[in-house]
């Protein structure tokens, strides 16, 4: 190592080491404060620029281009965050560079998209907000985090938090749907996971909030498109995900693509300092997305690369991700005064203090532990968890005269369709550092669950191609069987960044196939394997059973098997509509009314002329195996004031044979206010397992916070009068109490 590096990490060293012993009982921001500031005062203006800078390394490419020269970057300290790199020898080697290379040593942060896990896959985001079982996400998020810290990394780009009704985004899949009280609760469970103990914690990582703004929410559903949206849609339905997962600690968040209204994200100050900073009072980092700084060119808000790097750190965005931008342009912006070194100043504050917090500047190769990595990475309680999880998020939706679940007593089985043995789909999109040969599908699946029974594997088709070649040995196989099992679907690359649908239908020949397999007459279970609602009418009126699988992670065959033979009673609740033709997108459960509200004898309201308004499977539908009776709801009383709050309350009872999980879901409406209000809500739900003949009750209290909306005059707040209360097992809810607010 030189002499010179020695010195300045000496310097370091000194500078922390004496104040943390100098402080009586420090105060632990302050101490941290002055820890950043005392690394902040040895630094040069490049060393300070480098820090705000992040550059993929070229072990995986999550976009456009990789800059070669990203080692020497990390040498000549040009780059103070690496991503796309992960695995214990590999971060230390990077790790090294950083370290022994650069004159202050300052160690480099280690970001990646870990997702839905990181080598164990659970089930993509959208199918795990489908449990609506928060523990277990959290849980998942927990096993990611562990993972991914055991293999280096110290930074997850999760979770997602953009609202999507629009099924045509492919990225609907890397979301919690279209709900904004269930996607902000599941926001923080992610966040609790992903943080666990605290950042610094050696099985923690930080977790990036993303994509901040509005991202989910593309004209026509179409990825990296313009967004043009109300203040009160931004506030009511689309920020809240966001400012949940910040309020439970992430500390970092990053830009979006979009524009919104005009102004690109990552230009925006009013996004990036008026809100998140000003109302919000975060503290931590603001990151782009990719080459986003570069891209304000192709917006057509900058006209070069100083401009574009100008309006950014104004904006409030303190690391830029692989444009290089900052790097190019931030020396000369601030040496001809065209940027404050204090803005730059605050910049780096924020992205070494989560450096410190980490506890990388004690040792930068804390999270580089062979035998964590060995030990703790796709361990066997894992797998076991992303099974559970994977049955958890499955929803039934349809069901015709039980046909399920299957017997295990089941002579001859066909196992037919493109995605009945697609190992690869089972992992899904973003599916991080997961080895999808070691995924389990359907076909294996079905065939550890039954080994006695004979299993027909045909695949019919491809998922996408026009080859009707194949239907012939399908339908052999089909007539066969005492029962049909249909794995139907999209490909995982058909949903994720970049795969938005213009028709959301099974694509290729995939429905033929099916009418083929229908007209056998045998019994059909179709097994639906997508990131996003598909318009499925055909086989929702002619096959007997569907169950939704999703793209259900590493273990989704043996847990989807689970809940066709009966072993798993399914619990899942779609968190997204779907919807019964493309045309009627966006369609969410929480509209509003309209001054002409539906009425079928009467032309002028509204309607379409060629399909309905209702979707095809509503929010918060799905199925099980066993059935539950509901009584009457009550509440402790019809009134309350600001300061009060009711209870409400509902008698479960499941009537039918087996244990079961049901979702006992609270809306709330608005009936006469200063503005229209979605005609329901969701404000609160519980899960209630019960066996056999067992009765459960949910108890709910309503305070003058769940009535509370943006008013008229955009003010935050209740207002006085009557509020309708329902409560059921889905969106079409089946009681309903009013209150009085007084
Ligand atoms: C682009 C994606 O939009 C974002 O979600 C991801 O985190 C980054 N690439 C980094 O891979």
């Amino acid at each position: 190592m030189k002499r010179s590096k020695l010195v300045f990490i000496g310097i370091v060293m000194v500078l922390i080491l004496t104040q943390a012993c100098t402080q009586n009982k420090p105060n632990a921001t302050n101490d941290l404060d002055r820890k950043v500031d005392s690394v902040l005062s040895l630094m040069t203006l490049e060393e300070k620029i480098g820090q705000m800078t992040l550059f993929t390394s070229d072990m995986d490419q999550t976009g456009a281009f990789i800059r070669k020269e990203y080692e020497e970057d990390i040498k000549s300290g040009r780059a103070g965050a690496i991503f796309n790199a992960y695995g214990v020898a590999y971060t230390r080697k990077l790790q090294e560079m950083a370290v022994n290379n650069t004159r202050l040593g300052i160690p480099l942060i280690f970001g990646y998209d870990v997702i839905h896990g990181h080598r164990t896959i659970f089930p993509v985001p959208l199918a795990e907000a489908a449990s609506w079982d928060l523990t277990a996400i959290e849980e998942a998020a927990r096993i990611a985090a562990i993972e991914a810290s055991a293999e280096g990394l110290h930074w997850t780009f999760a979770p997602m938090c953009d609202i999507s009704r629009d099924p045509r985004w492919g990225r609907i899949v890397e979301g919690a749907g279209e709900d904004v009280y269930l996607a902000s609760e599941i926001a923080r469970a992610r966040v609790r996971g992903f943080q666990g103990e605290g950042i610094g914690s050696l099985n923690s990582v930080v977790a990036c909030v993303k994509h901040y703004a509005a991202y989910g929410a593309p004209q026509a559903g179409r990825d990296y498109h313009s967004v043009d949206m109300s203040e009160r849609t931004l506030r009511e339905t689309f920020l809240p995900p966001y400012k949940a997962a910040l309020d439970e600690g992430a500390l970092t968040v990053m830009t979006s693509f979009n524009d919104l209204n005009g102004i690109p994200a990552t230009a925006s100050k009013y996004l990036m300092t008026e809100i998140l900073r000003d109302e919000w009072g975060f503290e931590g980092f603001v990151v782009t997305d990719y080459t986003s700084i570069m891209e304000l060119m192709f917006h057509g808000v900058a006209g070069d690369t100083l401009e574009a790097s100008r309006l950014s750190i104004e904006a409030g965005v303190d690391m830029d991700m692989q444009a290089g931008f900052y790097q190019k342009a931030l020396p000369q912006l601030v040496r001809n005064g065209k940027v404050s070194e204090e803005l730059i100043n605050t910049a780096v504050r924020r992205i070494l203090k989560v450096k410190f917090m980490l506890g990388l500047f004690e040792d930068p190769f804390r999270f580089c532990s062979e035998e964590r990595e060995k030990t703790l990475v796709m361990s066997a309680d894992n797998l076991e968890a992303a099974r559970d999880m994977a049955r958890k998020s499955a929803v039934l939706l349809k069901n015709e005269n039980n046909l399920l679940p299957l017997s295990k007593d089941l002579k001859t089985i066909a196992v037919i369709g493109p995605m009945a043995d697609a190992q690869r789909d089972m992992i899904g999109s973003w599916s991080a550092a997961g080895d999808w040969t070691k995924s389990i599908t359907l076909l294996t699946g079905i065939r550890e669950a039954v080994s006695q029974s004979r299993i027909i594997h045909a695949m019919g088709c491809t998922t996408d191609g026009t080859d009707m070649k194949g239907f012939k040995e399908a339908v052999d196989a089909a007539r066969q069987a005492d029962v049909v099992v249909l794995a139907l679907g999209e490909n995982y690359w058909m949903s994720g960044e970049a795969a938005s649908r213009a028709d959301i239908g099974l694509p290729g020949v995939q429905q033929e196939l099916a009418d083929e397999i229908l007209k056998t007459g045998k019994p059909i279970v179709v097994v639906l394997f997508t990131g996003r609602p598909l318009t499925i009418n055909k086989l929702q009126q002619h096959a007997q059973s569907i169950l939704l699988g999703w793209f259900p992670g590493t273990m989704g065959g043996s847990a989807l098997a689970d809940i066709l033979f009966g072993d798993f009673n399914p619990s899942g609740r779609l968190p997204v509509t779907f919807p019964a033709h493309v045309g009627q997108v966006p369609n969410h459960y929480d509209m509003r009314n309209t001054g002409r509200p539906f009425d079928a004898n009467n032309k002028y309201t509204s309607k379409y002329l060629d399909v309905p308004n209702e979707p095809l499977y509503e929010f918060g539908f799905g199925l099980g195996y066993t059935t539950f009776e509901w009584s009457e709801l009550s509440v402790n009383q019809t009134s309350m004031s600001e300061q009060d709050s009711v209870k409400v309350s509902i008698q479960v009872t499941n009537s039918g044979l087996m244990t079961g999980t049901e979702t006992v879901q609270l809306y709330i409406h608005d009936p006469v206010a200063s503005v229209a209000r979605p005609v329901k809500q969701l404000k609160k739900f519980m899960q209630l397992t019960l066996e056999p003949g067992q009765t459960g009750v949910a108890e709910f209290y309503i305070n003058s916070l769940d009535l509370s909306f943006f008013r008229a005059d955009m003010s935050f707040g209740t207002e006085k009068g009557n509020y309708m209360i329902m409560v059921g097992p889905s969106s079409n809810t089946i009681r309903s109490a009013k209150i009085e607010l007084i």
